[in-house]
């Protein structure tokens, strides 16, 4: 990664650089005019490591055809019948998806050799004869394919501009977190945001699955968890969970765009679900009423018990069959009804427990004040005024060599509100418009951090305070559009004034998906 990143450096052509003189694509369309329109290679997100608009352009229209190269196999095939589908959305058109290189058309094409491409990085080149789209992986053509859904216009057909991309991920992992326990939501309502999210190129999702208000996986070896513990949620609602067939169909559907599911059962605080379906997980053998408050650090499983170390590898061991990735989230966060002493002794015996399972840990920021094993990845959720003490303990992680996601809650939480007039959300964090949330660089974030221990960016959406689909989009977008830059596109091309203007060119796709998103007043919707 670092050789690339050094490799794309060199190339760099950004913003006021690049430049594009004719005008093309819906710009060009009668009616479709917008005031001091961006060019179409000027306008991505997120922001390419390298873009030149240059040539001839390519008719995009009634006669184009998707060609996979013969030979490639089933997986290009795959990505390339998945791109038809979203371009046939926008546009009508027919699309048919063929096998071969030879002759005009949108052309995919694997070149294992393309290792300055690395694992998801891509090629783009429009020409008067079309658009070709080189990866060395089946996942770089995906993203490459999302980058030419921003150059064909927001509806219908008309010309993709000449011109290049060369393109590659500054950070490996981009992620974005649902919780799903506060407020219970199908797996429809996440599939719908993980197409939302992996069109501007976000890898990950983690999904928070188990909370103090309700557990919402079917677990087979512990059937009351999602029966009972799933059953409610925060204000009274009825909640529900997700089968293992619905979870799998996720997985898979997440798969298929290159966005890997990482599960999240949070322990040993954040627990009282469990705690209300099973007695025996309770020191004193007395099951909890369920919960419907908001409060937390109240709940936490019994440590010194022999039957909880059971049911963590039992539901671990579950989890991790359903995974095919190769993280597991175990929390760890604000376990305050656990002494010090015994959340570092049952964190020990949870993170065995995962890696015995063949996963690799991730647990929020808490776990760098207990005994992070080998290779546990840190998740830094703090703020620029939280505890120091926490600060230093993930700085000090970092140095001995663990990865860190970044978020920050008082940039990267999408619970919180974005000013005073935002109904849903949180504000503890503070407030967070579009502009803090984007104006932060992951490089060099934690002071005293190396850049090379960050892994990427996560952008959580907590549902204390959602229960609807309209609301989870108000906060979520366009927030996660920022995160979504800050974890793909070069430091050099992190610009708060040339990100409005971009940003503000996304609108009319963002209207065009139905999407309800923030008219946040720091940025100039046309
Ligand atoms: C958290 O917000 N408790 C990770």
């Amino acid at each position: 990664m670092r050789v690339l990143r050094r490799t794309l450096g060199t190339l760099l052509v950004l913003g006021a650089a690049v430049s594009c003189t004719a005008a093309h694509g819906d710009d060009a369309k009668p009616g479709g005019r917008r005031p001091a329109a961006l060019a179409p290679y000027d306008r991505l997100l997120p922001a390419p490591a390298s873009a030149r608009a240059e040539g001839a352009g390519y008719a995009f229209g009634a006669g184009t055809v998707i060609r996979t190269g013969a030979g490639s196999g089933e997986e290009v095939r795959q990505v390339g019948e998945l791109l038809a589908e979203q371009l046939r959305g926008s546009s009508g058109l027919p699309l048919p998806v063929v096998d071969g290189q030879e002759g005009d058309g949108i052309r995919l094409l694997l070149d294992e050799g393309a290792q300055e491409l690395g694992a998801e990085g891509y090629r783009l080149r429009t020409t008067a004869s079309g658009v070709t789209l080189t990866a060395r992986t089946p996942a770089g053509l995906f993203r490459g394919g999302q980058t030419l859904r921003q150059l064909v216009p927001v509806r219908g057909t008309g010309d993709v501009p000449g011109g290049t991309v060369t393109d590659a991920p500054r950070f490996a992992y981009r992620g974005a977190m649902v919780d799903v326990a506060r407020h219970f939501f199908p797996v429809e309502q996440v599939k719908r945001y993980v197409d939302q999210l992996a069109q501007y190129k976000i890898n990950t999702l983690h999904v928070h699955l188990t909370d103090d208000q309700g557990w919402r996986i079917a677990i087979d070896s512990w059937p009351r968890l999602a029966e009972y513990g799933g059953a409610g949620e925060v204000g009274g609602g009825p909640g529900g969970h997700w089968t293992k067939e619905e979870y799998r169909d996720l997985v898979e559907y997440a798969a298929r765009r290159y966005v890997d599911v990482v599960p999240e059962i949070d322990m040993p605080g954040h627990t009282n679900a469990a705690q209300a379906s099973y007695a025996e997980l309770n020191c004193d053998g007395k099951a909890r009423e369920r919960y419907t408050g908001v409060k937390v650090g109240f709940s936490s499983l019994c440590v010194g018990s022999e039957r909880t170390y059971e049911f963590v590898d039992q539901v671990l061991g579950e989890i991790a069959e359903l995974t095919p990735g190769k993280y597991l989230h175990i929390g760890g966060d604000e376990a305050h009804a656990t002494p010090a002493d015994d959340y570092a002794d049952f964190m020990d015996r949870a993170q065995a427990v995962v890696a015995r399972h063949g996963k690799t840990v991730v647990a929020w920021h808490q776990l760098a004040q207990g005994r992070p094993a080998p290779g546990a990845v840190i998740q830094y959720w703090g703020h620029d005024r939280g505890p120091a003490a926490e600060k230093a303990a993930v700085v000090a992680a970092a140095k001995a060599g663990h990865p860190l996601i970044l978020s920050p809650a008082d940039r990267a939480y999408l619970d919180m509100k974005y000013d005073t007039t935002t109904k849903p959300g949180l504000t503890w964090a503070g407030y967070v418009p579009v502009e803090r949330s984007y104006s932060w660089d992951p490089g060099n974030h934690l002071a005293g951090a190396p850049e090379s221990a960050v892994l990427g960016v996560e952008a959580p959406l907590w549902t204390e305070t959602i229960s609807e689909r309209g609301d989870w989009e108000l906060m979520a977008f366009p927030r996660v559009l920022g995160l979504a830059e800050l974890g793909w596109s070069p430091a050099g091309a992190l610009d708060w004034t040339s990100y409005r203007e971009r940003l503000a060119a996304q609108g009319p796709r963002l209207d065009a998906q139905e999407i309800n998103y923030h008219r946040a007043p720091d940025v100039p919707w046309s």
